[in-house]
């Protein structure tokens, strides 16, 4: 859209447009976290779904960061539908599995946002993004030990691999 605000931003209308899919992908994973802690405070496995509810507002604080910066340099932030969001899941592993895949799928975006920013010298977006590209990095390594903590705990009663789940 080529709107008189667009056309005087600050930022390159091709980082907008990826930028916005951004918002999406990050209130996407907000809602899938939201529905992870559903699953998990239905069978009072408090840690986890005190894990998936900080990490529901978490990925909001995200999204809502890149919709201002989007906003605040002239551009045209979108608030995201959001549909198709699963509520089914076979077990607490499972749902760690699906996290790990949200954030590795949310990393390729901020990467693929980041590299267009690069292409076309949008330097200020790129700064902002570069927060994220770290961000990224803490949150797969986090989802990833707590894999291989119940890997390694193997056939513990739930409740036990649930206590040892860190809440944020
Ligand atoms: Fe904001 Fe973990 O994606």
């Amino acid at each position: 859209m080529e709107t008189a605000v667009r056309r005087n931003m600050i930022l390159h209308v091709e980082v907008v447009d990826l930028l916005n899919h951004q918002v999406m992908m990050e209130q996407k994973a907000s809602s899938k976290y939201l529905a992870m802690a559903s699953w998990c405070d239905q069978r009072e496995l408090r840690n986890s779904a005190q894990y998936f509810y900080n990490q529901a507002e978490e990925e909001r604080s995200h999204m809502m960061k890149i919709f201002k910066f989007i906003n605040d340099n002239g551009g045209n932030a979108l608030s995201p539908t959001i549909e198709g969001i699963t509520h089914e899941y076979e077990n607490l592993k499972s749902i760690f599995e699906a996290s790990l895949d949200a954030e590795i799928a949310v990393t390729k975006s901020i990467h693929n946002v980041f590299k267009k920013a690069r292409q076309v010298g949008d330097f200020t977006s790129e700064v902002f993004l570069q927060w994220f590209v770290t961000e990224q990095a803490e949150e797969e390594e986090k989802v990833r030990d707590i894999l291989d903590m119940i890997d390694l705990m193997g056939d513990f009663p739930l409740k036990m691999i649930d206590e040892r789940i860190p809440k944020e």
